[in-house]
């Protein structure tokens, strides 16, 4: 009897470490940007997966320094990504991210699933206050990656100080200005990825609260108004910003590490 419930115990244990490591392979990290993640539509959209693949999706916001093995945003920002859907004027795009912990085969079984006409109807039958929400776009072009900047770098330079400046420390010009806890431009150019976080900056914290950029940001909830004066820009304008930063020598940090 008791050596029967030890092996019973034995066998309990064996089962659970067999299946651990599997049941959590079973599972993906999924970034959106930060108006996807604010509507109920990934609550709607990664159960139907789930349901169909046995691989849980686990949602979250798209910033820096998490691990993920799948984003889903703005063509723009998920750069060489496959067109998914439209909602507004905004196509959203979607891929296998690099360096995810999880099994890159259940990573790139959702993007099938979603560019899939299953996964196109499911985006299709999202409902938001009784209305659609997203277009199905599989298959939709998505813009080149720009390998160069191309903005006016003069007028990023105005823009940077300007609209960023507040903030952050651009240059020496205002090097008393910015908020204390803000990374410097200079500090923000030393990360390996500051294209990707220039580019997405109006995803990242804290810019969606008082961001707007036409066609690409979602308007502002009218009953939460931005905290403070809101930043207006165009792409065109982060273009130019972009092609000023590219400029900016990067700060020399020794061992600190930045942020
Ligand atoms: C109202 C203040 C404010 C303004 C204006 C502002 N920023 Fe920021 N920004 C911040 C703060 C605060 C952080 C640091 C956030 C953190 O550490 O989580 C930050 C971080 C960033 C980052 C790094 C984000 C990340 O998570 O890696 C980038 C890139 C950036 N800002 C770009 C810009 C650009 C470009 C502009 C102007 C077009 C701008 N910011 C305007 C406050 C501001």
């Amino acid at each position: 009897m008791r050596v029967g419930r030890l092996a019973g115990a034995v066998a309990l244990c064996v089962l659970l470490f067999a299946q651990g490591p599997a049941a959590e392979e079973r599972r993906i990290v999924l970034a959106a940007s930060a108006g996807l993640s604010e509507t109920g539509f990934l609550g709607y959209l990664l159960p139907r997966f789930s349901l169909k693949t046995g691989i849980r999706v686990t949602p979250t916001v798209l910033e820096e320094g998490i691990q993920v093995d799948v984003v889903l945003g703005p063509a723009d920002v998920v750069r060489d990504g496959r067109a998914a859907f439209r909602g507004g004027k905004t196509v959203y795009a979607v891929r296998v991210a690099e360096g995810g912990a999880a099994d890159p085969a259940h990573a790139k079984r959702f993007v099938d699933w979603l560019l899939s006409k299953v996964g196109q109807r499911t985006v299709e039958s999202y409902r938001a206050n009784g209305r659609q929400a997203y277009l199905a776009a599989a298959g939709a072009k998505t813009k080149k990656a720009r390998a160069r900047p191309t903005g006016d770098l003069a007028r990023g330079e105005k823009l940077s100080f300007l609209h960023c400046g507040r903030c952050h420390v651009i240059g020496p010009r205002n090097r008393m200005g910015g908020l204390g806890s803000t990374p410097s431009f200079a500090l923000l150019k030393t990360l390996n990825d500051w294209e990707l976080r220039f580019r997405g900056f109006y995803l990242l914290n804290p810019h969606p609260s008082f961001t707007q950029i036409p066609d690409t940001t979602e308007p502002f909830d009218e009953s939460r108004p931005p905290p403070i004066v809101p930043l207006e820009i165009t792409l065109e304008d982060l273009d130019a910003i972009m092609a000023y930063v590219a400029t900016i020598e990067p700060a020399k940090l020794g061992a600190v590490r930045a942020r």
